[in-house]
């Protein structure tokens, strides 16, 4: 499963990967508001790749997206397809090198388009720490909209967090 954008190749991970994807995970501006493990070394990221790479892309569950450009891993970007297989949410990184750029939009564009279009969903999900000023604007910039806020639902490094919720529908898309 790949999809082609404009400057960026959406595929899925190789064991190549694993040294980008410890170099952004374990920086401390990138991983502020993500659950997941940082730092993270070489070695765990080799374990992380590994799991991206045995999960099925158009399945249940989560499949993580590698971002390539020129090559080059420069983020990822995970869809959990739900089981009634109508909605999904989703969740992006890019590095902060490639940051500023439009590739997170970019990227986002390109797999809304292949969500709606390629399977037919119904509805994609996604959200963010209210403080996460880029992602709120990413999600907007491709059409989201905010439909409300879940106080102090997230315990994430070392705080209760709030969770800002923003959804899309197929009728909004087109
Ligand atoms: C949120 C995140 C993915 C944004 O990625 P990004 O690649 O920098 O996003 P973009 O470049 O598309 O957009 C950033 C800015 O670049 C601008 N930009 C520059 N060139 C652009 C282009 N060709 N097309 C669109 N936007 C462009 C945008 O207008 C945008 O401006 P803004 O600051 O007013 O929003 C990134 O900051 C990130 O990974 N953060 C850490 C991880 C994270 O928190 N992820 C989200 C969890 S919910």
């Amino acid at each position: 499963m790949r999809l082609i954008a404009e400057r960026l190749v959406l595929r899925p991970f190789e064991p190549g990967d694993a040294p980008a994807l410890a170099a952004y995970r374990s920086d401390p501006e990138v991983a502020r508001y993500q659950a997941w493990e940082s730092p993270l070394s070489v070695g765990r990221a080799a374990e992380v790749v590994a799991r991206f790479g045995a999960d099925a892309p158009g399945g249940v569950g989560w499949f993580q997206y590698a971002i390539s450009l020129e090559g080059a891993l420069i983020g990822d970007l995970g869809v959990n397809l739900h089981e009634n297989r109508m909605q999904a949410e989703i969740g992006f990184t890019i590095a902060a090198a490639a940051q500023g750029r439009g590739y997170g939009t970019e990227a986002v564009a390109r797999v809304l388009r292949h969500l709606f279009d390629d399977l037919g969903l119904h509805r994609v999900s996604a959200e963010c720490d209210p403080r996460n000023e880029a992602s709120a604007r990413l999600l907007e910039r491709v059409g989201f909209q905010r439909e409300g806020l879940r106080r102090a639902n997230t315990w994430l490094r070392g705080e209760w967090t709030d969770d800002l919720l923003f959804g899309l529908l197929a009728t909004d898309h087109r």
